[in-house]
């Protein structure tokens, strides 16, 4: 049984120790401590990265201040960044502050299930994300066309559709990374620990989805019919419970709505084959990410699968 302090997103947030401070001389930086004593030599980006370790920010919001005012690419950047809070950390100059976010409470009906997230995960997410965000060109996108109420779910359903045929407005595949040597490399190791928490996957799993949502962004009610299976979403969210996952439940028809919280957030769920589909959409209101996994088989019918409770 997943409680809901188990599957609560976690972030680090970079910290400075207390009684360290940053002394400045003409051409170079270094941190003293409360006498004066020199603990640690920077250079001028270590510097920076230490005046952005406040305890507020993420590693991958550091990098991205960084990759801005460098104008280095993010995903070079993070290598930088992730070098020097190492030597921060072992000099014993930061910590690294742990953020949970508010979780809601689970329902015991609900048909998705919240996977706990390891640090060694929430580190390959994140490089993911950084990835990502290299390049993307951020819109806000208007499809109120889009209707992803009651009316809309008829109407999908009168029109039969499944997966390749539902409107979708503001979803970007990741295309322009699928040259990128570090994608297919991240996607691997995050696959990896995918098949580490959900430990009862018996067949291989296959990219279903890889795109960012824009603000705005929706994905109309679809069924995924013509692919049935499990799924595995890791998604990101830019603010907290601004963007949904919203199905019919078969069993009674209610329309639940599935608030994603800030930040990383791995869910699984089945998308059952006719007549029990699950129809189901998505409304991106701040920007947002999702890689999603899909079993190549489909092996079970209307089961919850087993999640394992033990990931360090
Ligand atoms: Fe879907």
């Amino acid at each position: 049984m997943i409680t809901d302090t188990d599957c609560t997103p976690r972030v680090t947030y970079p910290e400075r120790r207390s009684g360290l401070r940053l002394n400045r001389s003409e051409h170079c930086f270094s941190l003293v401590d409360q006498i004066g004593a020199q603990k640690m030599k920077l250079n001028q980006s270590a510097a920076l990265i230490w005046e952005l370790c406040d305890g507020e920010r993420s590693v991958s919001e550091i990098t991205m201040s960084l990759s801005n005012i460098y104008e280095v690419p993010l995903a070079k950047m993070l290598d930088d960044v992730v070098a020097t809070l190492g030597a921060f950390d072992a000099s014993d100059a930061m910590r690294y502050r742990l953020r949970q976010y508010v979780w809601r409470s689970s329902s015991e009906s609900s048909r998705i299930q919240y996977l706990r997230i390891s640090d060694g995960m929430l580190g390959l997410l994140e490089q993911f994300r950084a990835l990502v965000f290299d390049g993307l060109r951020v819109e806000r996108v208007t499809a109120s066309d889009i209707d992803l109420g009651r009316a809309g779910l008829e109407r999908a359903k009168a029109n039969s559709v499944s997966q390749s045929t539902q409107p979708k407005s503001g979803v970007l595949k990741f295309n322009h990374l699928y040259d990128h040597p570090k994608y297919s490399v991240l996607l691997a190791r995050i696959e990896a620990g995918v098949r580490e928490i959900v430990t009862d996957i018996e067949t291989t799993l296959t990219v279903s989805l890889c795109a960012a949502y824009q603000p705005g962004g929706r994905m109309g009610w679809h069924t995924n019919d013509d692919n049935p299976g499990r799924r595995v979403y890791c998604t990101w969210a830019e603010t907290d419970r601004s963007n949904f996952f919203r199905y019919e439940d078969p069993d009674n028809n209610a329309i639940n709505t599935d608030w994603e919280s800030r930040g990383w957030t791995i869910k699984t769920f089945y998308l059952p084959p006719k007549p029990d589909q699950l129809w189901h959409c998505i409304q991106a209101n701040s920007l947002r990410l999702a890689i999603g996994f899909a079993e190549a088989q489909f092996t079970r019918v209307n089961r919850l699968p087993a999640v394992a409770t033990n990931v360090a």
